[in-house]
């Protein structure tokens, strides 16, 4: 973050000349009111969308690593030389499908070579492979010989014009099944490099699970997720992590619906599967687009563990995807489903004794995973969707009654589906319900009362899903802007202010790969060699960073903040540094002046920190090239007493922090 003395920003220089001439609006901010900020408050939710797994997270270089996308040569080039055509004498490459009905990776490749010859093999990687200048990479291999003579194999990592960056060379031995590895180190930075393999002799070699790792990975796990996407996840401190989706979970039918139990274990064993985004939208087809679930349920809890996060597991209940096949499992078939999520809490918190506790176990991690809570289902709606949620609730809550259950209201914020899910989940003293809203900017700014006036009796809210939509909810012509980013800052400073009855909150999509998208606004972008966080980052960030501990009030004229004069507000106490902490959006397109007032209940030290997100345009965005366009800037400021004149820059979020005095 930017750090700066007051005197040195421009903006409000500009702002306190206005000073003199505006009108001053008066906030009034009360601590020692009733009530805690969740420590889950603030989270993030994470789908394989948009490349947001595997070409993203997911740190694998190599697209279709094992051979068994449908077309099983995507990503996968043959380069045949001057000495060697294939389907010929020289030799051939085919991709060879054993039968076993139990295997997960049931197509391998296999290179032949006739006589003393040479063939080349590239993988295209997720839209090029990022490579940096002396970075290490490790590549590995299944392979084995099936001839008298072997065949070797010359790794490279190659620019996009295919000079080689990085050369090693593995000498596979044997008839049975190895694991090979060897260390590249790239001489070049390079954001559309490729991997060749190249086999060289005479005789018939097998490989499957080709592989290719930057060794700098998060906590350089072998195998691990992308540092620098992690990195930008930790910052943001979440309250909780949900995974892995969104409508991932359901399917587009039953049978591609989103299965635990297939995505732990040895990640090179895991089933593969197309990706339910691969043809979702005619508009953004990606029929490269595949779940290898090397991300899968154990790294979600390691993710969630690692960055302080609580883990939100969404499981399908037995309805697929309503926006397509919208397939149900029969009632008197559900048991595989509710037994799914039965053992998924075994999974996470059982001791080393129980059967998936064991599995955890073995899989690394002995200690629970301190699961609280489960989604049953995404954005179902429906009395189908009531009839099935009851009975996961009464089977979950009955062998483990202090697992916080998350229940839906469907894809609207409003209207007959919302309502009548409403009422039934209140009925049936549901926990946790996920809203969803996928708004224009307007929306957000209007509805920054919409808890004000909620069911206390009822159950929390959970906002599951929310982004300002700049052009249309699916438009491909929705941009990260600034005007999106403020709007939802105001609308979260109702949910804050209604901290006792909104318990979670997070922004969707999270992640999104530059050239592979399908679906925009999303919070974090990035392509194969870095990563940036939108205006949108900023406002969760800010908010997340600066959560506090308790509710305090801030008011205008005795009224909450939102909206009057067109400005956004809310407060909070920090029990742990003893500082108010108030945020505030000023929406008008001029600058606000603003005086703030705390209550006398305690002394204030005169220095203030601040820190200011704005931009004089509304549409301004941030990119790979200006990461920074829209971005906090830190400074501090001098209070009188208990009092703070302040400017206000227009179109800006600024959050506040007092600290009071022992
Ligand atoms: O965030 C993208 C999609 O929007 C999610 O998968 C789904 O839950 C919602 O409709």
């Amino acid at each position: 973050m930017r750090r700066k003395s007051v005197k040195f920003l421009p903006l409000i220089f500009t702002c306190l000349a206005v000073a003199a001439t505006a009108q001053t609006v008066t906030l009034k901010v009360e601590t020692g009111k009733t009530g805690v900020v969740q420590p889950t408050m603030w989270g993030i939710f994470f789908e394989d969308i948009n490349f947001g797994a595997d070409g993203g997270l997911y740190a694998e270089l190599v697209k279709n690593r094992s051979f068994e996308f449908t077309q099983p040569m995507t990503g996968w080039t043959l380069k045949e030389s001057s000495k060697f055509s294939m389907n010929s004498a020289s030799g051939d490459l085919s991709i060879i499908k054993t039968s076993d009905p139990s295997s997960t990776n049931a197509h391998f490749a296999r290179a032949t070579l006739h006589s003393e010859n040479s063939f080349t093999l590239t993988n295209e990687g997720f839209r090029g492979i990022g490579l940096k200048k002396d970075n290490a990479y490790t590549f590995s291999v299944m392979a084995r010989q099936q001839a008298a003579t072997p065949v070797k194999i010359q790794i490279e990592l190659q620019d996009t014009t295919g000079h080689v960056l990085a050369q090693a060379t593995i000498e596979p031995s044997g008839k049975e099944w190895k694991e090979y590895n060897t260390k590249l180190i790239s001489s070049k930075t390079e954001a559309n490099g490729r991997l060749a393999v190249k086999f060289i002799g005479k005789g018939v070699v097998d490989i499957d699970i080709v592989s290719l790792f930057p060794q700098d990975t998060w906590k350089n796990r072998p195998g691990g997720l992308r540092a620098d996407l992690v990195q930008l996840l930790a910052d943001m401190k979440p309250g909780f992590i949900r995974f892995p989706g969104g409508c991932i979970v359901e399917g587009f039918h039953l049978d591609t619906r989103y299965q635990w139990k297939k995505t732990i274990g040895d990640p090179k064993q895991r089933e593969l599967m197309k990706n339910r985004w691969n043809d979702e939208f005619k508009h953004r087809p990606a029929p490269d687009y595949f779940q290898s679930f090397g991300l899968g349920f154990y790294e979600y809890f390691q993710l969630a563990e690692d960055i302080g996060a609580s883990p939100l597991p969404i499981l399908s209940c037995g309805m697929a995807c309503q926006f397509n096949s919208a397939e149900l499992v029969p009632i008197d078939e559900l048991d595989p489903y509710v037994q799914d999520a039965l053992d998924l809490i075994e999974f996470a918190n059982g001791s080393t004794q129980t059967t998936w506790g064991k599995i955890r176990e073995q899989m690394g991690h002995p200690g629970s995973f301190n699961l609280k809570m489960i989604g049953v289902g995404n954005e179902q709606w429906g009395p189908q969707y009531i009839e099935r949620y009851k009975i996961f609730a009464e089977a979950i809550r009955s062998k483990y009654p202090d697992i916080k259950l998350v229940s839906g209201t469907g894809p609207f914020p409003e209207g007959e589906l919302f309502d009548y899910a409403a009422k039934e989940l209140k009925t049936l003293k549901a926990d946790l319900v996920d809203e969803h809203y996928y708004q224009k900017p307007e929306w957000f700014f209007k509805n920054a009362g919409r808890y004000d006036n909620y069911d206390r009796s009822s159950y929390k809210i959970f906002a599951g899903e929310f982004a300002a939509q700049s052009v249309a909810t699916v438009s491909p012509e929705n941009k990260n802007t600034w005007l999106c980013a403020l709007s939802e800052a105001a609308f979260m400073t109702g949910l804050e202010r209604n901290g006792d009855v909104v318990y979670m909150a997070s922004y969707a999509p999270l992640f999104a790969h530059t050239q592979g998208w399908q679906w925009t606004p999303d919070l974090i972008w990035f392509d194969n060699l870095s990563a940036y966080g939108t205006p949108n980052y900023y406002v969760q960030k800010l908010f997340s960073t600066n959560k506090g501990t308790n509710l305090a009030s801030v008011t205008l004229d005795g009224k909450a903040v939102e909206g009057q004069q067109n400005l956004f507000a809310s407060a909070t106490w920090d029990n742990n540094t003893s500082e108010v902490i108030i945020k505030i959006v000023n929406a008008a397109e001029t600058p606000t002046q603003t005086d703030i007032q705390l209550d006398t209940k305690r002394k204030y030290s005169p220095t203030v920190k601040g820190t200011m997100l704005a931009n004089s345009d509304p549409n301004s965005v941030n990119s790979i090239e200006k990461p920074k366009n829209v971005s906090p800037i830190d400074y501090t400021v001098q209070m009188k007493g208990s009092k703070l004149l302040l400017i206000l820059p227009p179109q800006s979020l600024v959050v506040l922090r007092f600290k009071g005095k022992v």
